[in-house]
């Protein structure tokens, strides 16, 4: 048996993570989850009666309990997902991403430490590099330039994690991943806030001209790329993962709404603060190293997404929360 810890494995790239470990014979997953507005148990409802899934509604900066979890299980390898993970919401308060992103990250690495695991797989992002000009493309040697709250956190947990591999030999890799999409994101992103709008019937919020450009991963790649750096990459490397997908936001816009069938009500918006321009990814050294690829074009991806959001309308309804609106009126109604 492999016995894995997933943080954050209620939201939507651990959600679909944890699906695709426990699709693998031999494993068995500990989920542990603060349940923030991000994060929905019901994702993961299938694996309720399942022996070879435990689940914790716990804070990852809260060290205690994270050792009395380590200390009933004997976990072998660490995926850590849990995160405040929206640059719009960043922007509006950093605070909860100081705490989460940094302090939980480093709460997390004393615990895996103190319980000797094996590999602890550190879940960032494309955006630590900033933004870069065409044809320019980010390598793990790019440096890092975070513009956002958000992203600023990010780096600032990578710097924690590549100290404790330098400091203590920590065990860990990490992975640097462009925008995801597919089923169970939240509809605070682009993709599902568009195809959640125009289910609604509601304008299109596009940030400044819509020019921006974003490399688009299936979160399902995504997933296959983590499992790769687990069994093939090396310690203390860093693995870049991309989806080999840039495209425009308006473009994009346009994609989703000729899946859905409608022209789009666009609505431009005053722009994001310290937008990032382009973001694209060089990931020619997971390639090389772990045999990895995105296997899923945008074409394929979208019409997925969008007809999964179609047939879970449910799912949908229930996480545009109280909480959804307040937020969806902080950002998109008042100027
Ligand atoms: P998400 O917002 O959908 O989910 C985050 C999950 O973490 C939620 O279930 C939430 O309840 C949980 N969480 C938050 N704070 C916590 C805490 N203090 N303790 C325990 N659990 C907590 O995020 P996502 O889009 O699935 O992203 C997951 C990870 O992948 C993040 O680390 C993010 O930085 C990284 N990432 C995301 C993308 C993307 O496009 N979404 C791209 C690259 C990297
Ligand atoms: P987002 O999904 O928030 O991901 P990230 O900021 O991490 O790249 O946004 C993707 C792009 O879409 C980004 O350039 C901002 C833009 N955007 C809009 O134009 N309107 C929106 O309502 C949202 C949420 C994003």
């Amino acid at each position: 048996m492999i016995n894995y810890l997933v943080t954050g494995g209620c939201g939507f790239i651990g959600s679909n993570f944890i699906k695709f470990v426990m699709s693998l014979p031999n494993t068995t997953v500990c989920n542990v989850d603060k349940l923030t507005y991000a994060g929905n148990p019901l994702n993961l409802s299938e694996f309720e009666k399942n022996d070879r899934y435990s689940f914790y509604k716990v804070d990852i900066c809260d060290k205690k309990t994270l050792e009395t979890i380590f200390k009933s299980k004997k976990i072998d390898i660490v995926v850590h997902f849990a995160a405040e993970s929206h640059v719009d919401r960043s922007i509006l308060s950093g605070i909860e991403f100081v705490k989460t992103n940094v302090e939980g990250t480093q709460s997390l690495i004393d615990v895996s430490r103190e319980y000797s695991v094996e590999q602890f797989i550190h879940v960032s992002t494309d955006e630590v590099y900033g933004s870069i000009d065409d044809p320019g493309k980010f390598s793990e040697e790019s440096e890092l330039h975070p513009n956002s709250p958000y992203a600023a956190s990010k780096t600032s947990s990578d710097l924690m994690v590549l100290a404790a591999i330098r400091t203590h030999k920590f065990p860990a890799k990490i992975t640097r991943c462009s925008n995801n999409y597919g089923p169970y994101q939240y509809p605070e992103k682009l993709i599902p806030l568009m195809v959640s709008n125009i289910l609604e019937g509601k304008p299109l919020p596009i940030y400044g001209k819509g020019e921006n450009i974003r490399d688009w991963i299936y979160v399902g790649d995504h997933c296959e790329g983590i499992y790769s750096v687990i069994t093939k990459g090396r310690t203390g490397e860093i693995y870049n993962i991309g989806g080999r997908s840039e495209i425009k936001n308006i473009d994009l816009v346009h994609k989703i709404a000729d899946e859905l069938g409608v022209v789009p009500n666009i609505e431009f918006v005053k722009d994001r603060l310290a937008h990032d321009e382009r973001y694209a990814i060089d990931f020619s050294k997971i390639s090389k190293e772990c045999g990895w690829y995105p296997k899923i074009g945008l074409e394929i991806g979208l019409k997925n997404t969008v007809s999964w959001y179609e047939n879970n309308k449910k799912w949908l309804d229930n996480v545009k929360s109280k909480e959804y609106m307040t937020y969806y009126k902080e950002q998109y109604e008042t100027s």
